[in-house]
């Protein structure tokens, strides 16, 4: 086996065999507490038994349907996602099988229904490793895509704690951002731009959330200059930030969500984009050129219905906002006892925490984007010891639990994280 992004040589990661709730089970029957929500998409928690029975009853039923033939579980699943829509107008969902996929298949209903060429997206963003989406990304896991695809322009957005933009003040921080991208727009000519791509919070490149009027401020350029919106909502969807989508919580709205994981919990592969009645309706009278053979497959699709099911039966849209006061007394704390955290930072049940070298000088613990990984692989492991998962890049890791996780399992696992930050400052 080749395993995504590992130096393979010397890799020895747990070999996980069952999951349930908050916990992950290895084959030795060791527990570990799941801080990032598998990939910060298991959002329901493992073997939500009400998800797991629907992908039995579907595959009892019906395990494929071509995607040029509706479905009824399609249907049904098409029919609660415009339930949660952000536009009065309405909108339509087209289904892929990942978050990189929905990507890739935005940029292309953005090209058809604008007859324009050129996306910007940020630098500091992932959007998928396949060819299109890691053209997109912004950062190193692009390179091995590079030349990509033409028409992708990258620019600067916000990041207060390390500003792009050369001031510690987040409202000038702000205005410089929307400065420098309307340069870019107007450099980039204008007329030739279809779309700008954000995540509404930025996600593995460190949860960095946009510090007011950003997002709204390049909802105003997108409006002046006839570009449309695209949020990337792969990981800021489906409750993560205590609202349906990031974009809610944030106070935007886009033209175009694209979605994955916490679609199913990540319990069966399913992505998509939404897209508003406005540039849907484009293909009413034009071929949309896309498609794949397991888009909206009846597999994923009853583990959607059942997923969004439990969202809002449960509460779980806005059961981040508890988790969030919890992870910020938890986190805050743990940075007043550790030296070696320069920054929290999050919203609802997502999180990151920055580690520096020294606090004054921010200078981070691991260079970003550097060869080594310093100390961390030794702190991820140090955690496993302590019966907690979790992941991060550089100097950064998550902490994304369930949107069901229960108090007394966060306390436990931010005693882990605390464990493993001691064990860290001796090392590092
Ligand atoms: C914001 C964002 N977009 C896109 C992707 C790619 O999704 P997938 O791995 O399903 O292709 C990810 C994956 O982590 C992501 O975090």
């Amino acid at each position: 086996m080749l395993s995504p992004w590992l130096t393979q040589a010397g890799a020895h990661p747990p070999v996980i065999v069952r999951g349930e709730g908050s916990y992950l089970y290895d084959a030795d029957d060791r527990r570990y507490l799941d801080l990032a929500s598998g990939l910060i998409s298991v959002n329901l928690g493992h073997g939500h038994p009400k998800v797991v029975k629907a992908i039995q009853d579907q595959a009892a039923r019906l395990c494929f349907a071509t995607p040029a033939f509706f479905n009824d579980t399609r249907l049904e699943l098409a029919d609660e996602l415009t339930n949660i829509l952000p536009w009065s107008e309405g909108g339509r969902v087209y289904f892929t099988t990942g978050g990189a996929q929905a990507n890739e298949d935005a940029v292309k209903i953005v090209r058809l229904a604008t007859g324009r060429s050129k996306v910007l997206a940020a630098y500091r963003s992932f959007h998928g490793s396949s060819a299109g989406a890691g053209t997109l990304t912004g950062e190193n896991r692009r390179y091995a895509n590079e030349p990509g695809i033409p028409g992708v322009v990258h620019f600067w957005a916000p990041f207060p704690y390390r500003s792009p933009f050369d001031t510690k003040d987040s409202r000038e921080e702000v205005e410089r951002a929307l400065a420098h991208l309307e340069l870019v727009i107007s450099y980039e000519n204008p007329d030739d731009i279809a779309a700008i791509l954000l995540e509404p919070v930025v996600g593995s490149n460190g949860v960095i959330v946009y510090p007011d009027g950003y997002l709204q401020g390049v909802r105003e350029l997108c409006d002046r200059y006839g570009i449309l919106l695209i949020a990337d909502e792969v990981m800021t969807g489906f409750g993560r930030t205590g609202a349906i989508f990031g974009s809610n919580r944030l106070g935007f709205t886009p033209d175009l969500i694209t979605f994955a994981k916490g679609v199913t919990s990540s319990y069966v592969p399913l992505g998509g984009v939404l897209v508003r009645e406005s540039v849907a309706m484009y293909f009413d009278d034009h071929p949309l050129m896309a498609g794949h053979t397991y888009s909206g497959h009846p597999l994923a699709m009853a583990a959607g219905v059942a997923t969004l099911r439990a969202y809002r039966d449960e509460g779980l849209y806005e059961r981040g906002r508890e988790i969030e006061g919890w992870l910020r007394t938890g986190l805050d704390e743990l940075a007043r006892k550790h030296s070696v955290i320069g920054e929290v930072r999050g919203v609802g049940a997502f999180f990151g925490v920055e580690l520096v070298k020294d606090r004054a000088t921010r200078e981070p613990l691991v260079a970003w984007q550097g060869k080594s990984q310093g100390p961390m692989p030794a702190f991820y492991a140090e955690l496993r010891k302590r019966g907690a998962y979790t992941f991060g890049r550089y100097n950064f890791f998550m902490v994304a639990p369930p949107l069901t996780v229960k108090r007394s399992e966060l306390e436990e696992g931010l005693a882990a994280v605390d464990a493993a930050l001691a064990a860290l400052a001796v090392t590092a």
